[in-house]
């Protein structure tokens, strides 16, 4: 079983995931994770927190001679901010440390603030905010390069793209090629294959920028390469494309996820929305008309692209803010405002990239699993074999 764990505050000193049940003898190239890290930190509508950090996956643990040794897989990603914050978050107390605190009494309406006040019965929203936010995404994106590495050793890719911000929206699909081209680039504005399209995101980020407003949009996982029969349709909790959803969802922020064309799919009738299934003698395999299912077919990967989609609420944070309540008081008050993204979506999406590749990852580790790569590839072969003989 392939799990994870990351901890860290927002402002804290490092960030910390950790990864446990990679097999032995992973090739690791650190290059390719402190990428991945890189393109978290793109897209055109980031605050100037981003500016601060530049993050680099500081591996202390799982990781010998360039390859997995099958032990836990410690990272420390460390802010830069923390400087600026160490006497508001000391770990230890002070005398006097009161006056250095940032207290955040105006919770903002589609935060965790007030909810999480509430619960854990804090006076101010400051332990809140520190936790909920998506700065621990950089943790996850860590742990999805290690997930990413293993994938890649069996011609697996995941990447992503933006298919809207607000209504500026793609209306075609895009290619591996074009992601693969995407992912490449060193100037990501909004990380759309169309540029022409991406223009039109770009003013409605402007148009956010200039009101005080905040916007959200859709962002694409495609995952190409993947065997048939990952997950499984005998559970609820083995279904691939249940468990891809919890993984999206669980994203700051993402309130929808789609496999494959389901919104239009559940607009339109079942013979315009089934992938028809054909046989190709000379190839000797099966091969299918489209792909509208996203390659999920009962929870079980079907051959075709992984195909998954997030759906992203604006963020809350408003430089205009909205109605609160000042939680010292009760009476009522504007939101607080803390330096904040205006539009998130291709950061989202490369956030996505890491947790459809752990959940790939999880289900391939499930099929073929062993402690080792060698052992595991000897799996996947004698599999792929058989499925070839179908
Ligand atoms: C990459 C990314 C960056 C984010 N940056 C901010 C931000 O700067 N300000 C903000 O209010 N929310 C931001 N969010 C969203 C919040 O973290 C999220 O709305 C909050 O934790 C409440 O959780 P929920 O929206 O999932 O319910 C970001 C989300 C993502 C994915």
């Amino acid at each position: 079983m392939l799990r994870f764990v990351t901890a860290g505050e927002s402002h804290g000193e490092t960030l910390v995931a950790t990864l446990i049940g990679m097999p032995a003898a992973v090739p690791v190239d650190m290059q390719a994770v402190n990428r991945e890290l890189w393109r978290r930190q793109q897209g055109y509508g980031r605050g100037g927190r981003m500016k601060i950090e530049s993050d680099r996956a500081h591996v202390v643990s799982g990781v010998r001679h360039g390859q997995t040794i099958g032990s836990p897989i410690a990272i420390l990603l460390r802010n830069r901010d923390w400087k600026n914050w160490e006497q508001a978050l000391p770990v230890e107390d002070f005398q006097g440390s009161q006056q250095h605190a940032r207290p955040m009494h105006r919770p903002r309406p589609g935060h965790a603030d007030l909810a999480g006040c509430l619960k854990y019965d804090y006076p101010e929203a400051r332990y809140v905010l520190e936790r909920a936010s998506a700065r621990e995404t950089t943790a996850r994106v860590a742990v999805g390069g290690f997930a990413k590495l293993l994938l890649a050793e069996f011609g697996i890719g995941v990447l992503s793209h933006v298919v809207a911000v607000g209504d500026a929206r793609l209306e075609r699909p895009a290619s591996w090629d074009e992601l693969q081209a995407l992912a490449a680039k060193d100037d990501v504005l909004l990380n759309c294959v169309d540029p022409e399209v991406e223009q039109r995101m770009k003013d409605v980020v402007d148009h956010a920028y200039r009101t005080g407003d905040t916007r959200g949009g859709i962002f694409e996982v495609v995952v190409h390469g993947v065997p048939v029969g990952l997950g499984a349709h005998i559970g609820w909790d083995s279904k691939l494309d249940g468990r891809l959803a919890q993984a999206i969802v669980s994203i700051q922020a993402v309130k929808g996820v789609e496999i494959g064309s389901a919104s239009l799919a559940s607009a339109s009738p079942g013979s315009r929305v089934q992938d028809t299934i054909h046989y190709d003698k000379k190839g000797r395999r099966f091969t299918r008309g489209s792909n509208r299912a996203g390659g999920l077919e009962g929870g079980i990967t079907n051959g075709q692209d992984l195909v998954v989609r997030g759906h992203l609420k604006p963020i809350s944070t408003l430089r205009r803010p909205l109605e609160s309540v000042d939680l010292r008081t009760r009476e009522p008050a504007k939101a607080a405002y803390e330096r904040s993204d205006v539009a998130v979506v291709p950061a989202a999406g490369v956030i996505g990239e890491a947790m459809v590749a752990l959940t790939v990852a999880g289900a391939f580790l499930e099929k073929f699993g062993g402690d080792s790569l060698g052992e595991i590839r000897r799996n996947y072969e004698g599999y792929m074999e058989q499925v070839r003989r179908y």
